[in-house]
């Protein structure tokens, strides 16, 4: 299973094992991380599931349109900024290190 490093808000870390086939805000979400409210359910059209990709084993699938125009709504965006939902965490993806992003 692949594994996911994330960091909440808090500044806390923990690395979470992922089922196979999850995209990293379900990962993220699903295991008690209540701060990524991915309102949109992963429709890449609400913006809360942002996060800052700290360190990917591997190049990240490439940002839609849609991913940039909405991170661009983010008065958070830097260049690490992400949305997690179109992020699958594939088997080559494990050990991806995330930052949950502050609420806009
Ligand atoms: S969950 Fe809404 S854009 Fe990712």
């Amino acid at each position: 299973m692949p594994k996911l490093v994330v960091t909440n808000r808090e500044g806390e870390t923990s690395e979470i094992e992922v089922e196979n086939g999850l995209n990293v805000m379900e990962a993220v979400r699903d295991n008690g991380f209540d701060e990524l409210l991915a309102l949109c359910g992963g429709c890449c059209s609400c913006a809360t599931c942002h996060v800052y990709v700290d360190e990917a084993p591997t190049a990240l699938p490439e940002m839609s349109e849609d991913e940039d125009d909405l991170l661009e709504s983010s008065d958070h965006r830097n260049e690490k900024s992400r949305l997690s939902c179109q992020i699958p965490l594939t088997p080559e993806l494990s050990g991806l290190k995330v930052t949950i992003a502050p609420e806009d």
